[in-house]
């Protein structure tokens, strides 16, 4: 068993606390590996945010689950190196099983996501529930989710998103006791988050998604006041990095994402958390074809890994100071 306490992680109870009281939210960044978990650190380090470091359960497969809690507990010691002890959060996303949950509760997590959302109603709290119990044991954070995104989850795939209803979130929340809940708006998964037809095209030919509904964010938070709400598939598609990739052998089409205003309404509104993976893919995939493309003779990986972790690290630094607002919150 390790204690992620040891590690010198927090769980993201006091986070959620300050980020719902100062209207902003923190940022659930996902990595796989070393480079993205560096450029994460750096760019929370000097822009002074708490942050919530993300590994889906395939990614935790990739990097290994040993080397993992040593990243993390390296993750910790690097931002005190850096000089800045902020506060991180080790948190399984999109967790798909109470085993899976535990298992990464056993090894050092501070924070796990259930993610029921493809079961029924019942068997969604059930499990839910279960997992709640053992987490808080080990005074763990569990978010859990009600309403389907769409686009593709490891273990959910959905074609339509199916939006949470407001009527059922106090009840699922009771009952199961889960610490914060993920909510179905109109966001969703990966780069390609709406089909051209259903969005406008403005004066540049670019791609505009229909807004999130914001209707029922406020529902929700009428109904939940006070407590923490998560959403994922918060990618917003950057132009120049889509752009990039397409002009260096790329084949990204139509590939759009959620508007940096909207998340901004979000994170002043209950949202204190937006989950972000597909940016760090999307800049990391540009930098690497761009240096390959504009030096054939490369063929050290710090070659190009070391451009796309710098890009990664502005990119962050940049939306904790520009978008979720969780710049200068660390302390
Ligand atoms: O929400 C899903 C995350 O982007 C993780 O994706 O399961 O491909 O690691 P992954
Ligand atoms: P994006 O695909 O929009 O980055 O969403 C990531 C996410 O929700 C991780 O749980
Ligand atoms: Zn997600």
């Amino acid at each position: 068993m390790v204690d992620y306490k040891e590690l010198g992680l927090v769980n993201s109870k006091a986070m959620f606390k300050k980020a719902l009281k100062g209207g902003y939210a923190i940022p659930g960044y996902n990595f796989n590996n070393m480079e993205q978990l560096q450029a994460i650190i750096q760019a929370c380090v000097e822009t002074e945010s708490p942050v919530i470091l993300q590994v889906s359960k395939g990614a935790r497969k990739y990097a290994n689950q040993t080397i993992l809690r040593y990243m993390a507990e390296g993750a910790v010691q690097y931002a005190k190196e850096l000089g800045k002890e902020i506060p991180i959060v080790l948190h399984l996303d999109h967790g798909d099983s109470y085993e899976l949950c535990k298992s990464c509760i056993d090894m050092g997590f501070s924070s796990v996501m259930y993610d029921g959302s493809s079961l029924t109603y019942d068997k969604n709290i059930q499990i839910s529930k279960r997992v709640v119990e053992y987490a808080h044991k080990h005074d763990v954070s569990v978010e859990c989710e009600l309403g389907v995104l769409a686009g593709i989850e490891e273990h959910v795939k959905a074609e339509k998103s199916t939006y949470t209803q407001p009527e059922e979130v106090v009840d699922f929340s009771s009952r199961t006791g889960c610490d914060s809940l993920a909510i179905s708006i109109g966001t969703s998964h990966g780069a390609n988050k709406f089909k051209p037809e259903q969005c406008e095209r403005n004066e540049e030919g670019r791609l505009v998604p229909p807004p999130l509904r914001f209707d029922i964010l406020e529902e929700i938070q009428k109904k939940l006041p006070g407590f923490p709400i998560v959403l994922h598939g918060s990618s917003s598609v950057p132009k120049e990095f889509v752009d990039i990739i397409n002009a260096n052998g790329g084949g990204l089409k139509d590939a759009v994402g959620i508007p940096e205003d909207q998340l901004r309404k979000a994170a002043s509104m209950n949202v204190c958390k937006i989950n972000i993976d597909s940016d760090g893919r999307l800049a990391v995939t540009a930098m690497i074809r761009k240096t390959l493309a504009e030096k054939p003779a490369v063929f050290d990986p710090r070659k190009y890994l070391g451009p796309a972790r710098e890009a990664l690290a502005k990119m962050y630094a940049r939306k904790n100071r520009e978008v979720l607002g969780s710049a200068n919150k660390a302390f």
